[in-house]
């Protein structure tokens, strides 16, 4: 198994103490393991410039694009994805805001549709379900497949270990992440997912922006209301259809050229 880490921390302290954990499980699981780290705070990622390049043009034709495509490479052949964000000022860090900024074209061309990812956030005392909540509708709707999440108040105790009752919390969910990764099963997408996904294929469907319409079709997504990969009843999907052609109708009227 490949698992790209993303430390979102511009320190590898408390919220890494969680990540080392996870790392000792996954290694117990599977011993032909690799793990790629990537710490944001040493790539020297510059802010997003809000150029629109990624969305109109195309994403190699961000100004950052030598820095960010060797990590998206990396998000496209790992088998797991794991992302950490301490909380700061009730927020992802600034590393981890500037990375998703940099990845914002993925809501319009979601494409980790067959990927599992696990979340970990740690915090002093409050914000920590607003991160995870966060970083986990970003990862949903750039087409994850499932997320799990790891979000802690003080996950160490004084003397700098993490207790046994956290061990445990990290173990059972990485535990998940794991199985889910290796039983090689796609879950059948939520509410929420189908929502996003119908909202995104009718603005692409609509040809707002020409590149996400290309997209859609050329990967055979905007003939069906998830993507056709991916099990889904039926009956789950019709609300759906019904929503997408709601959206057409108002998207036609309310273009502006
Ligand atoms: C700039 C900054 C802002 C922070 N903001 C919050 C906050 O809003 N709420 C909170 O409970 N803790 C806050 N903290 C504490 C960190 O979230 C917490 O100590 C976290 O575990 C640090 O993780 P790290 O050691 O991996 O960087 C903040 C820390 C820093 C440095």
């Amino acid at each position: 198994m490949n698992y790209l880490i993303i430390n979102g921390s511009p320190r590898r302290e408390n919220t890494w103490k969680v990540v080392e954990r996870i790392k000792d499980t996954l290694s117990d699981n599977d011993t032909s393991h690799n793990f790629n780290e990537i710490n944001l705070g040493d790539i020297n990622l510059p802010q997003c410039t809000g150029c629109y390049n990624c969305f109109n043009n195309g994403e190699h034709t961000c100004p950052h694009h030598e820095i960010i495509s060797p990590i998206v490479s990396a998000m496209k052949s790992c088998d797991g994805f794991i992302i950490t964000s301490p909380v700061y000022a009730l927020n992802v860090t600034g590393l981890v805001k500037n990375f998703i900024d940099h990845l914002a074209y993925f809501y319009h061309r979601p494409y980790f549709f067959k990927k599992k990812a696990l979340i970990v956030v740690t915090t002093a005392g409050s914000g920590h379900k607003k991160v995870g909540d966060y970083l986990d509708e970003t990862l949903r709707n750039w087409g994850y497949n499932e997320r799990f999440k790891l979000c802690f108040i003080h996950a160490h105790d004084g003397s700098g270990r993490l207790p046994l009752k956290t061990k445990k919390i990290i173990d059972k969910t990485t535990n998940q992440f794991y199985n889910s990764i290796a039983g090689n099963q796609l879950k059948s997408p939520d509410r929420k997912a189908l929502f996003n996904y119908n909202l995104w294929r009718a603005m692409a469907y609509n040809a707002h922006i020409e590149l996400d319409n290309k997209y859609w079709i050329e990967n055979n997504m905007m003939s069906s209301e998830f993507h056709p990969d991916i099990p889904c009843n039926v009956l789950k999907k019709i609300p759906y259809k019904i929503f997408y052609r709601i959206l057409l109708g108002f998207l036609s009227k309310n273009t502006v050229e």
